[in-house]
């Protein structure tokens, strides 16, 4: 039955989209006129938008910023503020594409963050030769002190930490750790709330619904809270697959997180339909071979039966986070459209993924309307 609802309704959507003119004329939504946008049908609940590439703000890809532009009200950039690109030597920052990013966001008034300041990954490799706590120390007031305030007043919202944990909830061995100890993560909020007192304040981190992660991200929360830390949200990044994590799962996090006072946002979500590595049972070298089939089976297309099953999955974590609008306060897809997906290059490089809601020729795909429909059957 939903498959049949789905495809009638992709099938109708290049009209809708099409329709404006037609509305104009009076012809179509006389009764239930639905929001046009993404960012329209959720704007009483929380932002929504997605992480840019650098062509989407420079004006290489005008169409891929028209439809950011139309469908989202918040942008993070995917790389071009992590360490290695923005501080990639001790005495020089490069900020002529943040700038440029920032500036789009503001031209479209939009909700501006920013990712990422302490991450060991991406980082700039002279930073892993800092072998001091006082030299650390040093290393991030200039870095999160120049970043921060260069942006005051622009950016609402930085990732300040970003993958701290391990899986199993214990803090990561990183260059930070091994040189401060676990007072870095405190230091870093410190000195971001001292840059920006008005910013929000992140953390950030994959696997935050499985249960070992999430507690020790409690617990880490916790501390900073006790030790006087301005920390604002926890982004469960939410880079999903068809069966995992569970709703039930998702669910804790926001709870158990709101629970801590803080915001809660999806950061990064996106759902893979292909098959991971660690899923496939035995040591066949072949199926994890880039261009398997095995491994890449949509090469040639998504079939219909998986985009069905994808927009039902991103239908019911659309219903779970309007469960939780209350605490809920943003959700950014990381990436544009599916052809902009980081996942057609992690964990295989070079296969065709269909993460996100926005196929290659960026047209909404069922799994965009699965979430407006949501808005229009429960407004
Ligand atoms: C990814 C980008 O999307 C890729 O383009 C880049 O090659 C690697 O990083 N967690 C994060 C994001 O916090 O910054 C990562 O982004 C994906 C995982």
């Amino acid at each position: 039955m939903k498959t049949i609802q789905y495809l009638l309704i992709a099938a109708m959507l290049p009209l809708a989209f099409g329709c404006q003119q037609e509305q104009a004329d009076g012809e179509a939504g006389a009764t239930d006129t639905p929001a046009a946008t993404l960012a329209d049908a959720y704007a009483d609940h929380f932002y929504v938008g997605a992480a840019l590439a650098v062509e989407h703000f420079t004006g290489e890809n005008e169409r891929g910023a028209a439809l950011v532009r139309e469908q989202f009200n918040t942008i993070t950039p995917e790389n071009i503020m992590k360490w290695m690109h923005i501080h990639p030597a001790a005495d020089s920052f490069a900020f002529e594409l943040p700038d440029q990013f920032v500036a789009f966001g503001e031209a479209n008034d939009m909700h501006l963050v920013g990712h990422t300041l302490v991450w060991h990954s991406q980082l700039a490799p002279w930073v892993q030769e800092v072998t001091d706590s006082a030299g650390m120390d040093a290393v991030l007031q200039d870095h999160i002190g120049t970043i921060v305030g260069r942006y005051r007043g622009r950016i609402n919202g930085w990732d300040v930490v970003n993958e701290a944990l391990n899986e199993d909830g214990s803090l990561r061995e990183t260059i930070f750790l091994n040189t401060m100890g676990e007072g870095y993560l405190k230091r870093a909020f410190d000195l971001a709330a001292a840059a920006d007192p008005e910013a929000e304040l992140y953390y950030n981190d994959y696997n935050l619904c499985q249960p070992a992660k999430r507690a020790g991200c409690i617990e880490m929360i916790k501390r900073l809270q006790a030790a006087g830390a301005k920390i604002d949200g926890v982004g469960i990044q939410a880079h999903f697959s068809m069966n995992g994590p569970s709703l039930e799962e998702v669910e804790k996090s926001i709870t158990e997180f709101a629970a801590l006072g803080l915001k809660v946002m999806l950061t990064e979500l996106d759902i893979t339909v292909l098959p991971a590595p660690w899923d496939v049972q035995g040591a066949d070298v072949n199926r994890t071979a880039e261009g398997s089939d095995f491994m890449n089976p949509y090469a040639a297309g998504l079939p219909d039966s998986v985009a069905v099953a994808q927009a039902e999955r991103y239908e019911g974590l659309f219903r779970l986070l309007l469960d939780h609008e209350d605490v809920i306060s943003r959700v950014t897809f990381w990436g544009v459209d599916d052809g902009h997906s980081w996942k057609n290059n992690w964990p295989i490089p070079g296969r065709t993924d269909y993460t996100l809601i926005f196929d290659r020729n960026q047209a909404p795909k069922m799994a965009y309307d699965s979430i407006m429909m949501l808005k229009r059957v429960d407004p």
